[in-house]
């Protein structure tokens, strides 16, 4: 065995074991589908975010990449009726709770394997739609990690990955070298690493920066000791700055096709009172402006993004005649329609125009944008708008 792979052996024990003690989310289990959605998680929703349009099919190949407790992946099969899901992950104890999870809610369309994302190759077949949330930065070697995971994505398939933001858990990161220390060579017992830092937090003076920033921004999850070992005694951790990041996603071949909390990587909001400073930016490449983005707003603690392979077609609909021929239909993930006032695919307050809700309630999934039009006083623009939005999604 070569010295990388003992040193991965290592990392993956010490990992898996962490997960096997507490797994990981440890939200509670249900008798019925989760609440509510997350949109990264629907296929429909998520394939129209990155290619702009329904995708071609819905009996697709999901691979759920470091699974854990299998929240997300709970989420995947019930948001996603015509798909086959798979969920792997190394922690045996953590992949009996996600299949218990699975089973309790009626979510049958799944398998669960025990496997490291570094032998994904192992899996037959491609998959259309990869995640894999808070799990490379917990790897040896996040680069060998996302070339596995890109090598099983189907052309024109799509990778949704979140990984730590270093600015964001420079606290966290103190917190889990000081807890190293006192531990000594206690290290890898996680029990005993949370008691030790749940004992230094309530020692900290009560201004004290760490516990201050632990208050304010972790609090609400860090009360169970399943969140506070995640974040404080974990055995690997890896954190990125925009830099960093993009040396990953430019080792891994696929396309960047952009960050899914866009609305965290709009500089207007934090220089757009002086335009003059906008006028500035726009010499500058878009790394460059995420990287600013980042310097004046160092609160980001994770980076959210989809990759795609190679050829993922982007719709841009300003030809009218594409845009009329195609078939609208409501966005899966709005809540309150029908009705003026409704929640987006990201849970935000939209009131829609008596035009614009005349006309989604006019998508019936088989009528043109054509056909529609000749029934509401909507015009194209709007319909454009709708789309922008992500109100509606059209198939060509
Ligand atoms: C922070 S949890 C995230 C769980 C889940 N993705 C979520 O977001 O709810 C990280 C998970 O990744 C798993 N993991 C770590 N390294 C892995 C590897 N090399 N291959 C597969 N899973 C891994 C851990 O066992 C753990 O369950």
């Amino acid at each position: 065995m070569s010295e990388a792979q003992s040193q991965t052996q290592q990392v993956t024990a010490a990992v898996a074991k962490l997960y096997d003690t507490y797994p990981f989310p440890p939200e509670p289990l249900l008798d019925e589908p989760p609440p509510g959605y997350n949109w990264r998680w629907n296929w429909l929703a998520a394939y129209n975010f990155c290619a702009g349009r329904k995708p071609e099919r819905e009996n697709i190949r999901i691979l759920d990449a470091g699974c854990g407790s299998g929240v997300g992946t709970e989420y995947l099969v019930h948001l996603n009726p015509h798909a086959q899901v798979v969920g792997i992950d190394i922690s045996a104890g953590t992949l009996e709770v996600a299949r218990e999870r699975c089973r309790r809610s009626g979510a049958d369309r799944v398998e669960f394997q025990q496997l490291s994302l570094f032998d994904v190759e192992q899996l037959p077949g491609e998959f259309d739609l990869i995640n894999c949330v808070g799990v490379l930065h917990h790897t040896d070697d996040p680069v060998r990690g996302i070339q596995a995971l890109g090598r099983k994505l189907a052309p024109g398939g799509i990778f949704h990955i979140f990984v730590y933001g270093e600015l964001g858990r420079w606290e966290v990161r103190l917190m889990q070298k000081a807890i190293a220390l006192l531990q000594g060579d206690q290290r890898g017992d996680y029990r005993d690493g949370v008691e030790i830092g749940r004992k230094i937090f309530a020692s900290l003076p009560e201004n004290n920066r760490i516990r201050k920033r632990d208050q304010e921004r972790w609090s609400l999850e860090n009360h169970r000791d399943e969140n506070f070992a995640d974040m404080y005694v974990h055995p690997q951790e890896i954190d990125y700055n925009i830099d960093t990041l993009f040396e990953l996603i430019d080792a891994s071949g696929l396309e960047f096709v952009g960050f899914s909390n866009p609305g965290f990587w709009n500089l207007e909001r934090l220089i757009g009172k002086y335009p003059e400073l906008m006028e500035r930016s726009q010499n500058l490449s878009p790394r460059q402006i995420y990287r600013l983005i980042e310097l004046l707003d160092p609160e980001t603690s994770h980076y959210e993004f989809f990759l795609a392979r190679p050829p993922l077609r982007k719709s841009d609909w300003s030809d009218d005649n594409l845009l009329q021929s195609a078939i609208p239909e409501i966005h899966p993930c709005i809540d309150g329609f029908p009705g003026q006032t409704v929640f987006n695919y990201d849970y935000q307050i939209v009131n829609l125009t008596s035009a614009e809700l005349a006309f989604m309630e006019a998508c019936d999934g088989s009528s043109s944008v054509t056909q529609i039009l000749e029934q509401v006083e909507l015009d194209l623009t709007g319909v454009r708008s709708l789309q922008q939005r992500q109100l509606i999604i059209l198939k060509e």
